[in-house]
């Protein structure tokens, strides 16, 4: 289950266990039920398989797409008072929730050491390809590391953590990922996260904060039309592991940004009626002209929401962190 790559690195896969098989069936079921529904929906959670990741690393380079590029001049900006105030309490685990190739951590991890902090990197993903680059990169860029990456999902390796390796948490949930939960599950989420933290444990969440509309629906509906071929890639997901026949051509991307819930919502929509088979479901789907599949929710958040939320879950909000233009919050919590 542990794989040495050397001295410094080492990866946990708790993902084995799920075969193949089962994660398409699960992919079948979600697709099946969402476009069952009334008012049609796909999760955004499955825009990323090979291409769908191929396609958001352009994203994150796009000159609209400003997330990005804002949580990084965060990090520039304040990695001295972030690594000091992570390492305050004494040693500890740094286990960075979604990692993928952490371009965004690594300037914590450079300061970290250089302010020579006791720590273990754990990136934790459910990707094993991204873990097994990360770690070969971070041992060439940051020798004097240790990393123990865990692939599978966020919870199991919590569990994993509790159980074989236990020791003061600092989580990070960075790239306004947290953005991805509608209003129940973001505190359902947020809620499993807090059973896991002990008194000193920590918490730094990446979120994306209201601003001018435009800025924002600018960001999710790219001039270059990249972000329609992320949301499009969805249907051709479908049809290159479930069997399905969608006719991609005929669905066009639309985003829209809602001021008052603060949520940038993402849909397809059919150009024409049409009806669409996918065989692991073993039953077609029938579009209306102009109807939409709801595929993805991105909420953004006020300085004061991220109060209330530590608040709600009983962490003490220790400090935000802002970007020079105030579009980007990572908000650090911590239990006391
Ligand atoms: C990776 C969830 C933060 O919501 O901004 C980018 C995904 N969707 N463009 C976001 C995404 C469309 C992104 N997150």
């Amino acid at each position: 289950m542990t794989t040495y790559y050397s001295t410094t690195t080492q990866i946990t896969d708790l993902s084995k266990s799920e075969t193949g098989k089962s994660a398409t069936a699960r992919f079948a079921q979600d697709v099946k039920e969402g476009l069952s529904q009334q008012q049609k929906q796909l999760s955004s959670r499955y825009f990323y398989d090979g291409e769908g990741s191929r396609l958001f690393q352009k994203i994150m380079h796009l000159p609209e797409y400003y997330l990005t590029r804002s949580e990084h001049n965060v990090f520039t900006t304040h990695q001295q008072t972030i690594s000091s105030q992570l390492a305050a309490k004494g040693n500890f685990h740094l286990i960075d929730l979604g990692a993928g190739d952490a371009t965004k951590t690594k300037i914590i991890l450079r300061q970290l050491l250089l302010q020579q902090s006791d720590f273990d990197y754990v990136p934790v993903d459910i990707s094993g390809d991204a873990m097994v680059e990360l770690c070969e990169n971070l041992h060439d860029e940051l020798p004097e590391l240790q990393t123990h990456a865990v692939v599978g999902d966020y919870f199991d390796a919590l569990d994993w953590l509790d159980a074989n390796k236990p020791s003061r948490k600092v989580l990070l949930f960075l790239g306004s990922n947290i953005g991805n939960f509608n209003p129940d599950e973001r505190m359902a989420f947020l809620k499993k996260v807090r059973s896991h933290m002990q008194p000193g444990d920590m918490l730094l969440i990446g979120m994306d904060l209201c601003k001018e509309p435009e800025t924002i629906l600018r960001a999710y509906d790219d001039a270059a039309g990249v972000t329609a071929d992320f949301n499009l890639n969805l249907l051709h997901r479908i049809n290159r592991e479930l069997g399905g026949n969608f006719d991609v051509g005929q669905f066009k991307h639309f985003a829209l940004y809602d001021p008052q819930e603060g949520v940038m919502k993402s849909f397809l929509i059919s150009q024409q009626d049409q009806e669409v088979s996918i065989k692991a479901t073993g039953q077609s789907f029938y579009f209306h002209a102009w109807e939409a599949i709801h595929t993805e929710s991105s909420y953004k958040f006020t300085l004061k929401q991220a109060e209330t939320m530590g608040q709600e879950l009983g962490f003490e909000l220790q400090h935000i962190f802002q970007d020079k233009n105030h579009y980007f919050a990572d908000v650090l919590y911590v239990v006391t």
